[in-house]
Order: C-alpha cells, then structure tokens, then sequence
C-alpha cells in the first residue's frame, strides 16, 4: 500500500484541490438481472458496452485530475459490483468490511475484503449490515452514517466502536434515496491537518425524516439544500476534491450552486449506470491510506 500524498492546488476562489485515491470495478459484468431498489427493472435492456463507455468517462475525469484509480476484477454473476461505494469504509488505512443487506450482492463483501487484504488494509470483518461508503460519509472528523434501508443502526455503533469516531445518525425516508450518499454530497477535504474546520456538503432535505432533517440544519448551516428534481436525477450521487465536482450532467440547478459557491462542477453522464440505481459516487470509493 502506498502512503498517500496530500498534493493539494488551491484555487482563484479559495477552493482545494485535494489528491484522492479511489478505487472502481469496470462494469465488464453490469446488467440489471433483480430489483432490489426502486430503480432496478430487469425487464428494461440495458446496454453493457455503454455503462463500460460512460464509466471509462468517470476514470478518465478522475485519472485528468490528478487523482489515482485503483482497479478490483469485476466478477461474473456480480453486476452491480461496479458501485464500489458499497464494498467497505476505510480512514487511515484500516478498513471496515461490508455486509451486504440483499443475498444478491453478499459475496461482493469478502471480495472486497480480499482485495483491501492483498493491499496492506487492516481490515475489519463487519457483524452488523451495512453498505459501506454507500452509507457512510466522512465529513471532517464526523462519520454521517445513513439508515432506514440498507445499513442498521447497529452498524453505526460498530462503525464507531472501529474508529472511535463520532458518528451521526441520519434516517432516509424515500426508498428512490435508500443510500446515504444518493441523499448527501460531501464538498469540502475530509482529511486535513488537526481536523477541517470548514468541511461542507450538499443534501436533498426530503430524502429524510424530521429528525435527521434538523441535526443537518443544526450542523451544516450553510450546506448547500438540493431540489427535489435535481436530487431525482441523482445529483448528489457526486464526488469532490474540494475544488472539482463531478455531477449528472442533469442536475443542472446544482451546477449552478456549486458555481456560486466557487467549486468547479465537472459533468459525467452515468444515464447506464443509473439503470441499477447507482451514479457517480457510487461508482467511487475513497482509499483513505495510513497517513505517513
Ligand atoms: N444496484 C445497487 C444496489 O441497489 C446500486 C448501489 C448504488 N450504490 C450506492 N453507493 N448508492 O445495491
């Protein structure tokens, strides 16, 4: 594994540019075969070499950045192995299992753990279900863990008991935002020196209940709040360096904020990809290594 490096680019607007790793799966295997959200119907063609052709744009936009693409062998009979989002959670290096909540995606959890094994992670075997990174997002020192239809709450004890940070609860209503990261962007560094006093995100308010609609309000007052039809084509399913956004090409009232606010909107049309329910974050997990 190798140490990261925190190259960062500031901007004209203040904004940084902070160097990822990521990890994706090329969807060789991507079709949709089960429903298991509201966006999965198996009975629509869906189109193989193009979901592969729209995430080769997504690789090519992170590796343009600057930022490095680690790959994980797509497997047969795996389709919607290409969210990678889901496949585990990792800070400095030690990794946080996941246990799928659907039979269907089940053996995509040890292969990931596998994978982050092979690696060098110290990884955490998970007892509780949860989705990974798909409902886990680190803002700052503070992990947003999502519930209501995938990870349970147990989980986000667990996730605390490994990191031994602060998670926050949140509870998503509307099964079309079943992931926490389909609901919430997270904008600004995550990892800082000493904590990131200023980290930000973006979130679609009524893709959760009251409760949880009142600690985002409390903590992030000046998130940026995401209409209902630019959170419908998926807009927040988004990734950021803390300057550049890439988004749906759809969400184009969140282009604009993201403009306002001085981040760079990036668009990357995943129409295919969305066919399984999953976009751009999805598609995307973050590979936090030990900080050297
Ligand atoms: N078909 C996949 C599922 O329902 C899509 C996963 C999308 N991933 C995400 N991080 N939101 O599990």
């Amino acid at each position: 594994m190798s140490t990261q490096e925190t190259t960062e680019t500031a901007t004209a607007t203040g904004r940084v540019a902070q160097h990822r790793r990521y990890l994706m799966c090329r969807p060789e295997h991507f079709t949709v075969s089960y429903t298991i959200n509201p966006w999965m119907e198996p009975a629509k063609p869906t189109d193989t070499a193009k979901a592969v052709a729209q995430w080769q744009d997504l690789y090519d936009a992170y590796v343009a950045l600057g930022h490095e693409v680690e790959l994980i062998e797509p497997i047969i009979g795996l389709p919607d192995m290409v969210y990678t989002a889901n496949g585990g959670f990792l800070i400095d290096g030690v990794a946080y299992g996941a246990k799928f909540r659907f039979r269907e995606r089940g053996p995509e959890g040890p292969a990931f753990m596998d994978w982050f094994r092979d690696r060098g992670y110290d990884v955490r075997q998970p007892v509780e279900v949860n989705e990974g990174e798909g409902d886990f997002l680190l803002v700052g020192d503070t992990i947003l863990a999502g519930t209501g239809f995938r990870s349970t709450g147990d989980s986000h004890r667990e996730i605390g008991e490994v990191f031994g940070r602060e998670v926050v609860s949140l509870t998503l209503t509307d099964p079309r935002f079943y992931h926490l990261d389909t609901a919430i962007a997270v904008l600004d560094p995550v990892q800082g020196e000493g904590g990131v006093e200023a980290a930000n995100i973006a979130y679609l308010p009524s893709a959760f209940d009251e409760r949880s609609r009142q600690i985002l309000t409390e903590r992030y007052p000046d998130a940026i709040l995401v209409s209902d039809e630019d959170g419908s084509v998926f807009g927040l399913n988004s990734s950021s360096d803390g300057y550049n956004v890439i988004i749906s090409p759809r969400a184009k009232g969140f282009e604009a904020q993201l403009r306002e606010r001085g981040y760079n909107p990036i668009m990357v049309d995943l129409s295919e990809l969305l066919l399984g329910g999953g976009g751009i974050k999805c598609c995307t997990l973050e590979l936090r290594d030990a900080r050297s």
